[in-house]
Formats: C-alpha cells, sequence, structure tokens
C-alpha cells in the first residue's frame, strides 16, 4: 500500500513538473523583411487594434524561442511587458497600423 501512494506521489509530481508552457505560435515571425515589427500582411486579423492582449493573453505570449539560433532574452521580453504592459508592444512590434 505504501508503495502506492508513493508512486502515486510520485507521478503527481511528475506531472505537474512535465506542464510546459508552449505558449503562442504563428510560426512565420521571422519570415517577413521586416522582422518583428508587424505588417498587415502576416497580421490581417489583428491589423489596425490596440488591445493586443484580447488575442494574446500576456501569460502565453514570449514563451518559446523560435530565432533558431536560441538568443532571444525571453524571460526579461515577459518581464518588461508585465512591467509595461500594451504600451510596450509597439516598442518592439511597431504601430500595427493603429491610428496615434
Ligand atoms: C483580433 C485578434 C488580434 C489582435 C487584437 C491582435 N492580434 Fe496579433 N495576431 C493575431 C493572429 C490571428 C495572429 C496570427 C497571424 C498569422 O501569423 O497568420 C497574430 C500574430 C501576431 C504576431 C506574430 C506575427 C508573425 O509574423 O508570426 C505578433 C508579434 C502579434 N500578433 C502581435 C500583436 C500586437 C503587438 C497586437 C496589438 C498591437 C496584436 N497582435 C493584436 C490576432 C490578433
Ligand atoms: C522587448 C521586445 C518585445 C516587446 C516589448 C514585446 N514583444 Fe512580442 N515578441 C518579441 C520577440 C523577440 C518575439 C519573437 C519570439 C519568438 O517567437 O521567438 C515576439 C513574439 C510575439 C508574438 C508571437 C507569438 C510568440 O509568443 O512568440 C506575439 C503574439 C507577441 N510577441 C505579442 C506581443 C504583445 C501583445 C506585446 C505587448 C504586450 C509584445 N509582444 C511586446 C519581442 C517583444
Amino acid at each position: 500500500m505504501k508503495k502506492i501512494l508513493l508512486l502515486l506521489l510520485v507521478l503527481s509530481i511528475m506531472s505537474c513538473v512535465g506542464e510546459d508552457n508552449e505558449g503562442q505560435d504563428f510560426g512565420d515571425i521571422f519570415d517577413s523583411d521586416e522582422g518583428l515589427i508587424l505588417t498587415e500582411e502576416e497580421h490581417p486579423d489583428g491589423w489596425g487594434r490596440s488591445e493586443c492582449f484580447v488575442c494574446h493573453p500576456i501569460f502565453d505570449i514570449h514563451q518559446v524561442d523560435r530565432s533558431g539560433i536560441g538568443i532571444l532574452p525571453l524571460e526579461e521580453i515577459q518581464e518588461f511587458v508585465v512591467e509595461e504592459g500594451l504600451p510596450s508592444c509597439p516598442i518592439c512590434h511597431g504601430d500595427n497600423g493603429v491610428d496615434k
């Protein structure tokens, strides 16, 4: 009986640790010539909108480095975005067609 309890405990711990947040993935962020700066072409559904979090929940973005070379300071980006909120987005992603 003790062994079974121990096994269950270990399994439940493993399942917690294994729960990776793979985040949002649109795959093509580095494809365009503009890089991180959004263009109407690559952002048809979100173009011209300023309430980014409606479609990009703050804790689902910047989770995975897709640069292909693994150099993005994701933790710093996450921290920065949480501190600065919505106004931070244009700093790295451009104005997204939003009228200023
Ligand atoms: C109405 C929903 C919606 C809103 C609002 C929205 N987006 Fe998006 N966004 C999307 C969708 C859908 C995609 C996937 C587009 C694709 O790559 O085909 C996307 C993709 C992206 C990408 C990845 C682009 C790429 O080339 O892979 C970035 C960066 C992004 N959005 C940033 C933002 C920012 C910053 C804002 C606010 C200024 C914003 N989005 C507002 C729906 C939205
Ligand atoms: C300091 C620069 C920086 C800021 C500020 C920033 N981003 Fe990003 N963002 C990046 C980088 C770099 C990537 C590419 C990550 C990857 O996919 O490898 C990215 C990718 C994304 C993606 C594509 C999906 C993903 O998770 O990779 C979305 C969506 C996105 N950002 C939304 C936003 C929104 C919304 C804000 C504002 C709240 C914001 N970003 C602020 C640098 C930034």
